[in-house]
């Protein structure tokens, strides 16, 4: 068994480094969720110009995407123990492709909105199918480790999606302009997604089926091949194991399987959507979608705002990959709670910096002293996510559910993040024309809930095997 403390190019058992290279590909569907959800940023003044939209009409087409993804995590679970997680990648691939074009064809307010919610489909599907595969096709003592390349490849896809955002703008001199080369940029914007979609489809072709669904479908001779590469150790136990552990029914695991006695639902099935809901909560992606026109309502230039965004999504790449070293040593729990403890200090921070505004709306008056604190806490509130909520929760939602509901489980945790971060997404801009420190002062009570709640419900899951959970 490899130990926790080796790189793990080198710790794979079988072919050193094959295991990370599978679990990367498979990774790369966090990738086009990163630059899907974070690519719109740059399109959406052009679009609402282009269709002449109002800010409620140009708010629906950005929060369509959320709530396909919300659609499409549900069903990739039951989908996934059907068909397999292969085939659910793939399906994936193919219909973020086709959206992906068909977005930067749009030839209306509707239609773009159809195509957003279509491709949101398939953002959620690779939510939650990236997890279950990494964790399932992972030894136990890298699972952190791999599980967080989801999060890596996340804000690898935010960053990416933000550079080509700037360099399409950059080069038509505006993102409602031409480029050299013929076409309006925003329209090249949802195209470049397709690229990206692409080499997640051709990469889905060459890794194998998770083992733990093959010991499912009683393909023990595959399941074994697998095994015997990527895991290592006794294989024939481990088919046992999975066996057993899959035992009161192989047969498709469907929503009723996840009542339990109490609150309708079983009671670690409720820790991982309350876990995707708080990670959501805390008001992330409040500063991934929004953070260029925060920065510029309080005082900074717009190009210095935008340039600040690029920053913050760098922090988040760099924390991220701190967390990997971290994770399969230190473990989930206390990465949880010391970064829920650091998001309620610099939420807190931001929330009391944007109380001392003058001006409202878009033309907030912070002291330049007060502006350069909150741009500091900001930017420490990214690392504290970065460091924890961010990558542990996936990490968590892939190995926390036993093998028999895993998927589904999976599913539903990560239906409830997607329409949590449409919750936040859509009310961030009504709370900030309220004040800008309720958002934040809001944000900060559900970090603290949060500290609460993985204080008292959350178990350590390092280094154990998933057939013990
Ligand atoms: C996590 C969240 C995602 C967010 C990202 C930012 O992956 O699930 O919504 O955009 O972190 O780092």
């Amino acid at each position: 068994m490899p130990r926790a403390n080796q790189p793990f190019v080198v710790a794979a058992p079988g072919h050193p480094g094959s295991v990370l290279l599978v679990a990367g590909s498979a990774a790369l569907g966090g990738f086009l969720f990163g630059y899907d959800t974070a690519v719109i940023n740059g399109t959406v003044d052009a679009v609402r110009e282009e269709f002449g939209m109002s800010e409620n009409g140009i708010g629906a087409v950005v929060a369509s995407a959320l709530l396909g993804c919300a659609v499409g995590a549900w069903f990739a679970g039951p989908l996934a123990d059907r068909w397999g997680r292969i085939r659910v990648m793939l399906l994936a691939a193919v219909i973020f492709a086709v959206t992906s074009v068909a977005s930067a064809l749009a030839w209306g307010p509707v239609s773009l909105l159809a195509f957003r919610l279509l491709g949101g489909l398939a953002i959620g599907a690779a939510s939650v199918i990236a997890p279950a595969y990494i964790a399932e096709i992972s030894p136990a003592a890298l699972r952190g480790r791999l599980g967080s390349l989801q999060q890596l490849a996340i804000v690898t896809g935010i960053f990416a999606s933000l550079l080509v955002d700037y360099l399409l703008a950059r080069a038509a001199g505006g993102a409602a302009e031409e480029v050299p080369w013929g076409g309006t940029a925003w329209r090249w914007m949802f195209a470049s997604a397709a690229l990206p979609a692409v080499v997640y489809g051709v990469l889905a072709l060459r890794i194998p089926e998770s083992p733990r669904y093959l010991v499912r479908r009683a393909r023990l001779a595959e399941a074994r091949q697998v095994l015997q590469r990527f895991v290592g150790g006794d294989v024939d136990q481990k088919i046992r194991e999975i066996g057993q552990s899959l035992a009161g029914g192989a047969e498709d695991v469907r929503l009723r399987d996840l009542r339990g006695p109490r609150l309708g639902l079983l009671p670690i099935v409720w820790v991982g959507i309350l876990l995707s809901v708080f990670q959501q909560f805390v008001g992330i992606n409040v500063i991934f979608y929004y953070s260029s026109s925060l920065w510029h309502s309080v005082g900074f230039t717009e190009s210095d705002s935008l340039l600040i965004s690029t920053i913050t999504s760098v922090t988040n790449i760099v924390t991220t990959l701190v967390a990997i070293a971290l994770v399969d040593r230190i473990g989930r729990r206390p990465l949880l709670l010391v970064g829920a403890a650091g998001m309620v200090l610099t939420l807190g921070t931001m929330a009391y910096c944007f109380s001392t505004a003058t001006g409202s709306g878009k033309n907030l008056v912070l002291e330049p002293s007060v502006g350069t604190v909150a741009l500091i806490a900001a930017n420490l509130y990214v690392f504290a996510f970065g460091l924890s909520w961010g990558p542990v929760v996936w990490v968590m939602l892939g190995e926390m559910f036993n093998n028999r509901i895993r998927a589904t489980a999976l599913a539903v945790a990560a239906a409830a993040q997607w329409l949590a971060n449409w919750a936040i997404t859509v009310s961030f801009p009504k709370l900030a024309g309220i004040g800008l420190q309720f958002a934040y002062g809001l944000y900060t009570a559900f970090a603290v809930l949060a500290l609460i709640f993985v204080w008292r419900a959350v178990r350590e899951t390092k280094g154990r095997e998933l057939e013990d959970m």
